[in-house]
């Protein structure tokens, strides 16, 4: 049921303001992949789900995510996927999966303007969720809700709604109701355009029944639901009705506000009244903060800014490939940009986007969409393309490490490679590389240690070095900003706890928090932080 799309900016050419960039955040196993499988098969995408299945399943083990990371075509092809849904332009961003990632999804997250979260009916908001969800709301992106698995048994549908509200602080409208639960799931009620969604349990891949309804009075209702049951649903909606907020367009577009939809995505149950949600609540295109101004989609010029680097997939070439959110304008293939960092012009002549079980050349690109560029390294994550003027994109952070190791090569004479291979980690941001002051060798910083065991297994596979991770003295970094003056001082008293990144900016390693508050007591003129803003 697309309504008449209420734009909340008019005057977007017709191109952008149907655009929907959005990523989905979950726990594992609520059903982001069957989702997505889903989201693809009603946007045309692929013909028979099951096609991005083999992927949810890589995920489980580390043996198969090595895999997964080998036959690195799958990762990528569905690292942002395009597909058109009605008249609208859907670009779903993945997030990767393992709660080791964080950091890559959050950067992730700077490149979309909403998000969907799948919960599981029966277990409600869990840990991961949680994070995500806290990601979401620091950059207040608007939310939309899927309780999937209704098909099962499920918790109590104003039990998932508390709970959301209160884990999560944000007000929950919902845009569905579930009628009966279990084996006894019958289907919705749409409390936003009145219909009675019946699902097939029979076919996984059709599409619900759905009847217009004169609201939940009408005794058409009485031919399709059980008497039992439409006594419960008109109790239930009544009290929601009372209880809880009735949508407001605004608080969802502010991320003050959440619909939720019931269904179940292995019964293709549901989506497409999401996929109308994503369509009629989800913003287009919104302003991309940047320096010395802001860039706004419609602009004429073209920009935009990379937020993912993908190396070596294809180990002989030693290629990568910058995934490029446009952040205004109409970019056409063969272009000439400015890569703003380095001052130079690019030209973009092989850009690629990417369908679900393929890539193609993008011929075009509007803000909004994600477009993949091959280039050899001269792209990293921060950078800001534009047809000239020098503006930076803000607020893509770099995370400090959580867990530091030391790296040395299985062959010491490799040591040059090693470095190399690491920079060039560093530089798609798999992992935080600091050199030390003092002594050879390199620390290597990640956020899970899962990390350390991707890496050594690339560096191996892509560079041909066996290397051995060990433990270093130090667990935290930060980097350090402020008057030369002060700094300088600060690594002369402090040598042995001083370390450069890939870039050169120095960070203060230390195996304390009590030496952190030192050097912050210390030296008050310098700023330590555990982020750093990448450009
Ligand atoms: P993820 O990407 O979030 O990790 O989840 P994924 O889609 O892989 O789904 C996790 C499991 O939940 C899968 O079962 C999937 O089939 C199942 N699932 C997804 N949606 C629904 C639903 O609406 N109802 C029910 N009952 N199950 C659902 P699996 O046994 O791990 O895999 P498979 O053998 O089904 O492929």
């Amino acid at each position: 049921m697309l309504d008449a799309a209420k734009p909340n900016r008019p005057e977007l050419p017709a191109e952008i303001a149907r655009r929907r960039t959005f990523a989905i955040i979950s726990h594992p196993d609520a059903g982001k992949t069957t989702l997505t499988e889903k989201f693809l098969l009603y946007g045309g995408a692929i013909q028979m789900a099951g096609q991005v299945r083999a992927k949810g399943e890589a995920r489980r083990t580390r043996s198969d995510f090595m895999k997964m990371e080998q036959d690195r075509g799958i990762s990528v092809s569905a690292s942002a996927m395009s597909f058109d849904f009605g008249t609208y332009r859907f670009n779903l961003v993945d997030t990767p999966g393992h709660s080791d990632f964080s950091e890559d999804t959050y950067r992730t997250l700077t490149a979309v303007d909403a998000a969907v979260m799948v919960i599981d009916g029966a277990k409600g908001v869990e840990s991961q969720t949680q994070k995500l969800f806290e990601v979401c709301r620091m950059r207040d992106l608007p939310i939309l809700t899927f309780c999937n698995k209704m098909d099962r048994e499920s918790r109590d549908t104003f039990e998932i709604i508390d709970e959301i509200q209160e884990m999560l602080a944000i007000h929950v409208t919902p845009a569905s109701w579930p009628i009966g639960v279990g084996r006894d799931f019958l289907g919705c009620f749409d409390m936003l355009n009145n219909r009675l969604e019946l699902m097939d349990r029979a076919d996984r891949n059709k599409v619900a029944e759905s009847i217009k309804m004169d609201g939940l009075d009408d005794p058409k209702l009485d031919d399709h639901v059980p008497a039992h049951l439409l006594e419960q649903l008109r109790e239930e909606v009544e009290m929601a009705r009372e209880l809880l907020p009735a949508l407001d367009a605004d608080e969802v577009m502010a991320g003050q506000m959440t619909p939720i939809w019931f269904g179940s995505a292995i019964n293709s149950f549901g989506v497409k009244e999401l996929m109308d949600g994503i369509a009629n609540y989800g913003p287009e295109p919104q302003p991309q903060s940047a320096e010395p101004r802001q860039i706004s989609p419609d602009e004429t010029k073209v920009s935009g800014f990379v937020f993912k680097v993908q190396a070596n997939m294809d180990a002989k070439h030693r290629d990568r490939v910058a995934f490029v959110r446009m952040a205004s304008g109409h970019f056409k293939r063969g272009m000439k940009l400015t890569h703003v960092r380095s001052k130079k012009p690019m030209a973009i002549s092989n850009p690629v986007m990417f369908l679900a079980s393929d890539r193609e050349l993008a011929e075009e690109a509007w803000a909004g969409d994600i477009i993949g560029i091959p280039n050899h390294g001269q792209l990293r994550i921060g950078d800001t393309l534009t047809e000239g003027e020098a503006l930076r994109v803000t607020g893509i952070p770099s995370f400090a490490p959580e867990l530091l190791q030391g790296v040395r090569a299985g062959d010491p004479m490799k040591a040059k490679h090693l470095e190399k291979a690491l920079m060039q980690f560093a530089e798609e941001g798999a992992a935080k590389v600091f050199k030390p002051n003092i002594g050879s060798g390199f620390i290597v910083g990640v956020v899970g240690q899962l990390q350390f065991e991707v890496l050594a297994s690339r560096i191996e596979m892509e560079y041909g070095l066996p290397v051995r991770f060990e433990a270093s003295q130090f667990t935290s970094a930060r980097w350090v900003t402020g008057p030369k003056a002060q700094l300088d001082k600060l690594v002369e008293a402090n040598k042995q706890h001083i370390g450069y990144d890939n870039d050169g900016d120095p960070v203060f390693l230390t195996r304390l928090q009590w030496d952190i508050d030192r050097v912050v007591r210390d030296y008050p003129e310098l700023t330590l932080s555990a982020t750093k803003e990448l450009h």
